[in-house]
């Protein structure tokens, strides 16, 4: 069977799409974890409701969102890969494949995290579950990164001023939730 000529665009076209789901889905399953986590605080009648509704959330955003995402993601890719078998010779993929896999541990562990939040057996606190939402970001910038500059990733003063913008803003958006959470408790 011989593809037509614009089947790469098509796989290219939709394997962006499917990042774009995947990756929301993955950000907003783990805001999903915050709130679980912190309907704690809530009084007993109304925690039960919270966790509740939080977990029907959770399920849902799991499986009709952010596995989708990921299955169209990963079958375009291997469309991507079927019309140009050379790509995986090359450095950046091999690099990228590496990343991605950290990505699939990463999805597996949040569906480990879900039902251990499920099943009450989560201790992960509020501020933990921040701090691993920012995993994902640092593996899009980086996998995003190989794809446009392929082997010439850029090493110049330029970038490691952008990167180290990044991680500041990564940085500041923790340091804020903290603060706030202290004022919080405090009144
Ligand atoms: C098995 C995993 C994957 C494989 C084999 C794969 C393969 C590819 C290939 C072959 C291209 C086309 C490159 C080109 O035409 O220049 C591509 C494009 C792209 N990939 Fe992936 N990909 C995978 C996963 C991902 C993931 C997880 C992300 C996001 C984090 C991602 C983001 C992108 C983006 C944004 C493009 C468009 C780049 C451009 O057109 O300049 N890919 N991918």
């Amino acid at each position: 069977m011989t593809l037509p000529p614009e089947a790469y665009m098509w796989f290219k076209t939709l394997h962006i799409i499917g990042v774009v789901v995947w990756f929301a889905g993955l950000f907003y399953l783990v805001r999903l974890f915050i709130y679980h986590i912190e309907a704690k605080e809530l009084s007993e009648d109304l925690k039960f409701a919270f966790y509740e509704q939080y977990s029907l959330m959770e399920k849902r955003l799991a499986n009709i969102i952010t596995t989708p995402g990921m299955i169209l993601t990963l079958t375009m890719a291997c469309g991507l890969l079927i019309v140009q078998p050379s790509w995986i010779y090359q450095t950046w993929m091999q690099v990228k494949l590496v990343f991605v896999g950290a990505l699939l541990i990463y999805h597996f562990y949040c569906y480990k995290l879900m039902n251990m939040l499920q099943n009450n057996k989560c201790k992960w606190t509020g501020q933990q579950m921040r701090a691993l939402n920012e995993l994902p970001t640092l593996l899009l910038v980086i996998v995003v990164m190989l794809v446009v500059f392929k082997n010439n990733f850029p090493t110049s003063a330029a970038t490691w001023f952008i990167v180290s913008l990044i991680l500041l803003m990564l940085f500041s958006i923790q340091y804020y939730a903290k603060i706030r959470r202290l004022k919080e408790d405090k009144s």
